[in-house]
């Protein structure tokens, strides 16, 4: 997540990091999101219909906003789920609700001129306004609440950006958002703008919220229900050994499924998505030491903080230290960047929880959203906005499933051309592939051993011939897969703070028993 129009200060070598207090966070902080606690009711596979209008692939905040609005409008629904409800990122995130884009407003307008821009961030405030309607209508109790939010000139640096935080202030004004400059904000006393009007809320409690509202009346909404592969005369989907015939599909999950598209134009789409890794550290911290709200700057990456009351005080999520996805070789090392910087900022702050995911960045800097193939809709590319952009990409299938126009179908259009300012981009994240793919192979470490590695990491190795993802359990089971990632055949590698085999050219991840957490790859490690 970046905000390069603003700062381009390199993250490492900044002056701050003298004035760090050193805390090494304890081993034993658990590394489940906050948001994963809530105790929340199964929906258990049940018998598949043959057939349903909208089959919706993914229970995030995506699959469900659009599941909820499509059965509203009289269509009946299946969501396939292929873990729990919000097992995804739409549970892993920092749950910032704001329509301020991770690319800035004088970008965007300088990049798709001004009518556009304002569409993008207009879609993000409805989409705050449909989670506050759907809170209300639904009475769900997930600690919804507006509180302001504020982006600050960049912590790591001493330049001066008052001056762009000023045009940007006043480019979000003019648009007709209601934005401020001021010359201290709190917390880091720095240039910031102040937005109105932003809100926070408990995402899983939320989107359980929605699938309880979306399972019954002929809509299902089924977990441990993975879509296997399409077959497209007649439309149908497999799932679980079953296939579920469908008029629309949509393709919610993260990062899209090859679906109803071939191979060739699912590949030339992946071309256009970089997932990034991301770290947040969560820590209560006294009373009245910060006032609830949303807190980010324009580092690169960037730092983002929440604050929100709970019954037993006030509680910081803070994070950042982002890098692609399979790129980084030492992870855990990222927590405790990303701790260092908050103890920089609040002192006194406890640190009790950590966990990481991924956000998908795109070459434009605006999402994916709409018919990548015929009656096949697709939401991705959400960057650090996945909470609005993923309910805007709800709204936005509702409408073409109902063939419905809307203000976003062409700016967000899956197939829109590559514009000037993205073909830099493009060109340079596409270059992880055709490197990996041969580097990788040629650096690998003939001498280690499965002996070699320590409980609870792991490390690709040769054996008999074949590159071996090898990781040992902390109980000291041995766990071999095929390294060579199913999607384009890169070599994957150990994500120690995840437990996890990543891969450096898509950003593909699976667990240690090889099945598939995030694609684009679709099929699980071979198990050795
Ligand atoms: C640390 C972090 C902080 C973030 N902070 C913010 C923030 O403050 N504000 C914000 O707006 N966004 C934020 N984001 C981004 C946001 O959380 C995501 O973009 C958003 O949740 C994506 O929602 P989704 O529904 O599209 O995907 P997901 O929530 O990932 O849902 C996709 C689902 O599809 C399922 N699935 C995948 N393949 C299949 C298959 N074959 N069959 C069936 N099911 C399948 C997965 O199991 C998953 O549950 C953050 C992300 C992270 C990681
Ligand atoms: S080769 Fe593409 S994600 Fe692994």
């Amino acid at each position: 997540m970046d905000r390069s129009s603003i700062s381009r200060l390199p993250l490492r070598n900044r002056p701050f990091r003298r004035a760090v207090r050193l805390r090494m966070p304890t081993l034993a902080i658990p590394t489940i999101p906050l948001w994963q606690d809530l105790n929340v009711p199964r929906f258990p596979t049940a018998q598949l219909p043959s057939a349903t209008d909208v089959l919706i692939v993914g229970g995030g905040i995506t699959g469900l906003t659009a599941a909820l609005l499509l059965k509203r409008a009289g269509k009946r629904v299946v969501v396939c789920e292929k873990r729990r409800i919000g097992a995804g990122e739409s549970g892993h995130t920092s749950a910032h609700l704001t329509y301020v884009t991770d690319e800035t407003l004088v970008t965007l307008i300088d990049r798709f001129g001004r009518e556009a821009a304002e569409r993008a961030w207009r879609g993000g405030r409805l989409a705050i306004d449909l989670i506050e309607s759907n809170v209300e209508s639904l009475r769900i109790e997930c600690d919804f609440r507006r509180v302001p939010g504020f982006l600050f000139a960049s912590m790591d640096g001493e330049r001066d950006e008052a001056g762009a935080l000023r045009r940007e202030a006043d480019a979000a004004a003019a648009l007709g958002f209601a934005a401020r400059f001021v010359e201290r904000g709190p917390v880091l006393s720095r240039p910031a703008v102040m937005y109105a009007d932003q809100a926070v809320f408990h995402p899983v409690a939320y989107i359980a919220a929605l699938a309880r509202a979306v399972h019954g009346d002929g809509s299902l909404v089924c977990e441990d229900a993975e879509v296997t592969g399409f077959e497209e005369e007649p439309r149908r989907a497999r799932v679980n050994g079953t296939t579920i015939g469908f008029d629309h599909v949509v393709i919610a999950t993260h990062v899209p499924l090859i679906g109803l598209r071939s191979m060739l134009g699912a590949t030339f789409f992946q071309t256009k998505l970089y997932p990034y890794s991301t770290y947040v550290v969560g820590a209560r911290i006294p009373r009245g030491q910060l006032a609830p709200g949303l807190y980010s700057d324009t580092a690169e990456p960037y730092h983002y903080l929440r604050i929100h009351e709970t019954p037993e005080g006030r509680y910081a999520i803070f994070g950042a230290a982002d890098h692609k996805t399979g790129k980084a070789e030492d992870t855990e090392s990222r927590f405790r960047e990303v701790e260092r910087v908050l103890h920089r900022i609040l002192p006194e702050a406890t640190v009790d929880r950590r966990w990481s995911g991924q956000v998908i960045e795109t070459n434009d800097g605006l999402p994916y959203i709409g018919f990548t193939a015929e009656r096949q809709f697709v939401g991705t590319g959400y960057a650090g906005n996945g909470l609005t952009f993923g309910t805007l990409a709800g709204i936005m299938a509702r409408d073409a499933v109902l063939d419905e126009r809307n203000p976003w179908q062409e700016i967000l259009d899956p197939g829109r051309k590559t514009i000037a300012g993205g073909l830099g981009t493009l060109v340079r994240e596409n270059l992880d592939y055709p490197y990996h793919l041969i580097i990788d192979r040629l650096r690998e470490d003939r001498r280690s051993s499965a002996d070699d590695i320590a409980p609870g990491d792991g490390r690709v190795i040769r054996l008999d011939g074949r590159h071996i993802a090898c990781h040992r359990t902390e109980a000291g089971e041995v766990k071999m897969l095929d390294a060579v990632c199913t999607h384009m055949g890169c070599l994957v590698r150990f994500n120690k703070a995840e437990r996890s085999w990543d891969c450096p050219c898509h950003g593909s991840r699976f667990t240690v028993d090889g099945d598939v957490i995030g694609g684009p790859a679709e099929e699980a490690l071979e198990r050795i």
